[in-house]
């Protein structure tokens, strides 16, 4: 059955069939959880599907193709997975994206509601107990070089094209390095850092006054948003307590307020972000 209202489309079926669909560059944010894998209960379709971890890695590879395509170059991607597959999908993912963290979720939970956390004999356990999991953070690499951006890469192409050199574009900036004059530009077309709105702002009047370029895209099309303070998680370390249980609950059900905080701190607002299983919903 499918759903939509004026801010959300849900479509049940395959998602891997259904992700074909989606065109490419159209999606500012994935934020998703796949089967993990690792549990050997079957009430979560996929969990035990794949004989081997190397078929499951197969599959979610056909998903990081997908996903890389229909991401926006400037977008961002969360894979939520296990601590123990963590270390393998973050190897497959690094094929086609920059990985930027490597988030740990801890689940801060109450007495009585954190698993077999104390319920357990801890002096049976021959390994540390795995109350943790892994969230994969990362973003379209381009061209697979990890030492590229693309919005380097947009920036050098539209400089050359106004013939405008690195320091004559710093000059009209403003913005010289603390180090060496090429400053600023040269650390942006390396993809070191980027502009704030107001120096990009300054960098479309610099190179349209060359009239070369016409116009300029939007901050919003070029950055890849990234907004946190010290009000909220900034750490690659999260406390999100994990959702109690209750009727109906589904058993992956992950906490709304974590949620909340990917697509906050990650996508402007009216953003298109994807969930390839969702789950609960
Ligand atoms: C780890 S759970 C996600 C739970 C979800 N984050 C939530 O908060 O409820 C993975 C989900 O993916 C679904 N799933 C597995 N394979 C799928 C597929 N090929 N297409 C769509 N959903 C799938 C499973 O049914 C399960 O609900």
């Amino acid at each position: 059955m499918n759903f939509e209202n004026s801010s959300a489309v849900l479509l049940a079926g395959d998602s891997l069939e259904l992700l074909k669909q989606i065109p490419d560059h159209s999606i500012s944010l994935v934020l998703t959880d796949p089967p993990y894998h690792t549990t050997k209960k079957k009430n979560i379709t996929n969990d035990t599907a794949f004989e081997s971890d190397e078929d499951f890695l197969t599959w979610l590879d056909l998903y990081s193709n997908e996903w890389y395509r229909i991401l926006r170059p400037n977008g961002s991607i969360y894979v939520y997975c296990s601590s123990a597959m963590a270390a393998r999908i973050e190897i497959l993912l690094m094929k086609r994206f920059n990985v930027l963290a490597h988030i740990v979720w801890t689940k801060p939970n109450d007495p009585g509601f954190d698993g077999w956390k104390q319920k357990m004999k801890k002096e049976s356990l021959r390994q540390w107990y795995d109350h943790s999991e892994r969230i994969i953070f990362a973003e379209p690499s381009y061209e697979g070089n990890l030492n590229k951006s693309s919005f380097g890469n947009f920036l050098k192409n539209v400089r050359l094209t106004s013939n405008i050199s690195g320091h004559q574009l710093t000059e009209l900036i403003g913005a010289y390095g603390k180090v060496n004059h090429g400053g600023s530009v040269h650390n942006w077309e390396a993809g070191r850092n980027i502009p704030s709105r107001d120096q990009y702002k300054k960098i479309c009047e610099a190179i349209l006054t060359f009239g070369i370029i016409k116009e300029m895209p939007p901050y919003e099309d070029v950055i890849r948003p990234f907004e946190v303070n010290s009000m909220v998680e900034f750490t690659d370390v999260w406390n999100f307590c994990s959702v109690r249980p209750y009727d109906g609950k589904h058993p992956a059900e992950k906490p709304i307020d974590m949620l909340e905080h990917s697509i906050l701190s990650t996508t402007y607002e009216g953003d298109i972000v994807l969930d390839c299983f969702a789950g609960s919903g």
